[in-house]
């Protein structure tokens, strides 16, 4: 029986062989899994591993700073890269969600190509790729659902990195890749971290991306995330967020009729994101974060929850 002290063991010796005193490169996502991927090579070679995290400006409120002084406190060689401005620049005017994930795929890999270029004498390329992405990427190649999402993480780099790829976690699943993190000590609060997509808050912005809107959904999904930690909701929901709709709507604020904008929010339960239903938040939690983000939030007037299953809904809105 698998067994995460057998698998870690196991992978850092053969890390160890495999890797030897070569220099790896690791991008950190702020994830679980690129987050135990490093660890884990971080046990076999130490400071040979050279980790990079990208900030494209559309994380999370202050997750950049956050996730970086994290990282620090693991011992991890990791260097911030705030790059938000060129990915915010190339999606001006974007509003198709494929060509907004190619745009930030694009970016992405030009950044973390000049980057890695500064690791001299780097051979090595280490990814965080779990075993649902190798087979999402495989049916991505043929399958009915060929084209339905670019994912950016699985392939996708320039062939002249010439770098040999090393993934210590694409035989395993994402409950596996918490209990070896845990076992690796890191702790609950960075494990039970639930998912976020690699083009961020770019696929929650419906429609064009603007440094606005960004700033916007950026307090709104704060006040709902912050809401179901305070309420001891968030280990229960598989993945939650918000989205931005391209729509303005009639409110009323005082005296002043308002016409702005509807947000979506969505919490899901699930088990790997390829089904998922809606949670059933507690009405007075929602009563609560809708009047939050009402009155917090400048230019939001109506707050709406998605209650649609996956299939046929996705998690995401685009
Ligand atoms: P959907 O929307 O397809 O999402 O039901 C399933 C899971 O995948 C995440 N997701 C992405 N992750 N790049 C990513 O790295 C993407 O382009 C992307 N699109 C969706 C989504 O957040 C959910 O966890």
């Amino acid at each position: 029986t698998w067994t995460p002290d057998a698998f870690v063991e196991t992978t850092v010796a053969d890390l160890k062989s495999k890797i030897g005193n070569d220099r790896v490169i690791l991008g950190l996502s702020g994830g679980v899994d690129s987050t135990v991927a490093a660890t884990l090579l971080h046990k076999a070679i130490g400071k040979n591993l050279h980790c990079i995290f990208v900030n494209n400006g559309l994380l999370r409120k202050n997750e950049y700073t956050d996730v970086l002084k994290q990282y620090e406190g693991l011992g991890l060689n990791v260097k911030g890269v705030d790059a938000s401005a060129r990915f915010l620049d190339a999606l001006e005017g974007e509003s198709d969600p494929e060509t907004k994930r190619k745009a930030i795929g694009r970016v992405f890999v030009e950044v973390f190509d000049d980057e890695s270029k500064l690791v001299e004498n780097a051979t090595w390329l280490a990814q965080g790729t779990i075993y649902p992405d190798v087979i999402e990427s495989v049916s991505a190649t043929g399958g009915p659902s060929a084209t339905i999402k670019s994912h950016h993480n699985v392939g996708g780099l320039p062939d002249y990195m010439k770098l040999n790829v090393v993934e210590p976690l694409r035989m395993i699943f994402k409950d596996e890749v918490r209990r070896v993190g845990a076992t690796l000590g890191l702790s609950q609060e960075l494990l039970g971290r639930h998912p976020f997509p690699g083009p961020g808050l770019a696929i929650r912005i419906l429609g064009d991306i603007t440094r606005e809107k960004v700033r916007i959904l950026q307090e709104v999904d704060h006040i709902f995330i912050k809401g179901l930690r305070d309420w001891g909701l968030y280990d229960k929901v598989w993945q939650a967020g918000a989205m931005l709709l391209p729509v303005n709507s009639v409110g009323v604020m005082g005296d002043e009729r308002t016409y702005e904008k509807c947000v979506a929010l969505r919490a899901v339960e699930s088990t790997d994101g390829m089904t998922a239903d809606w949670v059933h938040l507690p009405y007075e939690f929602m009563q609560k974060v809708s009047n939050d983000i009402i009155n917090k939030v400048k230019g939001v007037n109506r707050v709406v929850y998605d209650i649609s299953s996956k299939p046929p809904a996705t998690i995401e809105w685009e």
